[in-house]
């Protein structure tokens, strides 16, 4: 069964939608009712530093608390929506820090992290003050997608900035009612 996990990834204070979210719901309102949705806000959860320890003990148990939880919606999840406003033209960190534990991952024995991630498909929704400071984070997303083997199935970009911001973005607008539109 279909089961659509978004990650948060803004570090807007809890209660405020920001603007990368709201063009995310919107983009999620046009996936059939009857299809899973998931939804983490990543930096609302007690979230370990990774530690590499890939050259020392060379494997990692599996996690435990909020990052289990992540772990099991990833592994769940048929399409992974990566929901995340450009902070430094990269990842805000919530989210960088669950990219790291994929490396963990990777390692936790008879997990099968990697095979498992390459029947998923991945998305990219993100805003930034303008189009082309995002560049490098949508290059970022392809290039775990393809090492993981998993298809980048769309990238969506708003112009956000303050709250409710990315609203006046009528092309991410119509561009968000479109994203999920080919994945039923
Ligand atoms: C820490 C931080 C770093 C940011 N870095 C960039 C940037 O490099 N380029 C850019 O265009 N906007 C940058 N922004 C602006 C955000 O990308 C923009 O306001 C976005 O819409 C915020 O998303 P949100 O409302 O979903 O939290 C930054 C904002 C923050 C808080």
């Amino acid at each position: 069964m279909s089961h659509t996990v978004f990650l948060l990834a803004s570090t807007r204070e809890s209660g405020q939608v920001g603007n990368t979210e709201w063009l995310a719901r919107r983009a999620a309102a046009q996936l059939p009712p009857d299809k899973r949705q998931t939804w983490l806000s990543l930096a609302h959860l007690q979230l370990p530093a990774f530690v590499d320890q890939r050259h020392t003990v060379g494997s990692y148990p599996p996690p435990e608390g909020d990052l289990r939880a992540v772990l099991d919606a990833t592994l769940d999840a048929t399409d992974l929506v990566l929901v995340a406003p450009v902070y430094w033209f990269s990842f805000p960190s919530p989210l960088k820090t669950v990219l790291d534990h994929w490396s963990a991952w990777l390692r936790v024995p008879d997990l099968d992290f990697k095979a498992r991630m390459a029947s998923k498909r991945l998305w990219l929704i993100t805003t930034s003050g303008d189009r082309a400071k995002a560049q490098p984070m949508i290059d970022s997303t392809a290039l775990c997608a393809a090492f993981l083997g998993m298809p980048l199935a769309g990238v969506l970009w708003g112009k956000g900035g303050p709250p409710d911001a990315v609203q006046a973005d009528a092309e991410a607008l119509a561009a968000a009612d479109r994203l999920f539109g080919c994945s039923a």
